[in-house]
């Protein structure tokens, strides 16, 4: 079985950006790859300054992750807190080590993040090789992430290189490449303005609302004004690509929906009426699953307290490496 590894952090609502990027991947890999997946609780530090909000945030992502159908019952399914493992902290340390401060002033979230208001503290500057210590330290074949991640599991990959090339044999590597995996289908998922779907942009579309206010939400899609009747061109439009995240860009339903855009005599109105009703179907086990969970908070620990268990094991031997390599 190969293994899989990927995070979310804890900074607010999970939405469907997170979902048909990272999610998505997970819940369809879980059935024939051993996963490794966790709340990244220490890169929501970076800006999450409220210790109560950060604290019921780390515990709803995981409930999240159990609603959107990761199934912690299979014996390799992983799901754990970031904090619960420390060997990531000093893994860390290692790589800090073997990165270039050139390859941190290239990271474009960095400066994305400082455009947004978000304070340039050391621990933001450096967050990618926080990332790549989570990845390597668990050695995963495939880290599958939304397009925005690709630039971080590439400096991971850079990184476990210099750090094999600087400490260890060819034959004998300390850290293990792993591939990056990103849905073609889903690329940035837009948000209701068009712009990258995220929760620092108030863009964002929660599928587990209220059936009410999702509708009223989905309704507020910036669409272009083309006339009911006019023909549309779908690709260029957010409500037609949430769709086609979401069902698969192979669905029948994505390819029908297409068919009407370009038909004309199909309003956008009706585009969105169409993606909420998916949306409620998609997600009506999930949004069951979801109610049942937040009532049960005794499995959710389980849950962690296993997965930390698991994590930890499989990191501690990595690290070992690690430091024996480096002279420590
Ligand atoms: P985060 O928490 O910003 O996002 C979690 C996952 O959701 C994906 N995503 C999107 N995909 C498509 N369209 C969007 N609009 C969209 N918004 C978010 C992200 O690409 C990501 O896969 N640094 C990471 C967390 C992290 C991590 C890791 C991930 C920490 N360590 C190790 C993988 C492996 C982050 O901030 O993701």
């Amino acid at each position: 079985m190969k293994r899989v590894l990927s995070g979310l952090q804890p900074s607010g609502q999970l939405h469907l950006g997170n979902y048909a990027g990272a999610i998505k991947q997970f819940v369809d890999l879980q059935h024939d790859h051993e996963m490794f997946v966790f709340v990244a609780s220490y890169h929501a530090l970076t800006t999450i300054k409220d210790p109560a909000e950060l604290r019921a945030n780390i515990r709803q992502v995981v409930i999240d992750y159990l609603a959107f159908g990761l199934d912690a019952d299979l014996p390799h399914v992983n799901i754990y807190l970031q904090q619960d493992v420390p060997a990531v902290t000093e893994l860390t340390w290692l790589l800090s080590c073997v990165c270039p401060k050139s390859q941190m002033d290239k990271a474009t979230t960095y400066k994305d993040k400082v455009a947004k208001g978000i304070s340039a503290s050391v621990g933001l500057f450096t967050y990618p090789i926080l990332q790549a210590a989570d990845i390597l330290g668990v050695a995963p074949d495939i880290v599958p992430v939304g397009e925005d991640q690709r630039q971080h599991v590439e400096i991971t990959r850079d990184l476990a290189q210099r750090f094999n090339h600087a400490y260890a044999s060819e034959d004998d590597p300390v850290f293990k490449v792993p591939d990056v995996m990103v849905r073609a289908d889903a690329g940035v998922l837009p948000g209701l303005d068009g712009e990258k779907m995220s929760k620092s942009y108030g863009n964002i579309i929660d599928p587990f609302l209220p059936e009410k206010k999702l509708r009223k939400t989905i309704m507020k899609i910036v669409s272009d004004s083309t006339p009911m009747e006019e023909p549309k061109d779908p690709e260029a439009d957010t409500t037609f690509k949430i769709f086609r995240a979401i069902a698969g860009a192979e669905d029948q339903r994505t390819t029908d929906l297409a068919a009407q855009y370009r038909a004309g005599n199909f309003g956008y109105g009706h585009a969105k009426q169409a993606l909420f009703e998916l949306l409620l179907d998609h997600f009506g086990d999930a949004r069951e699953r979801r109610e049942k969970l937040m009532q049960d908070p005794g499995y959710v620990e389980q849950v962690l307290r296993s997965g930390a268990e698991q994590a930890n094991e499989v990191l501690s031997k990595v690290l070992e490496k690690a430091r024996t390599a480096v002279g420590l």
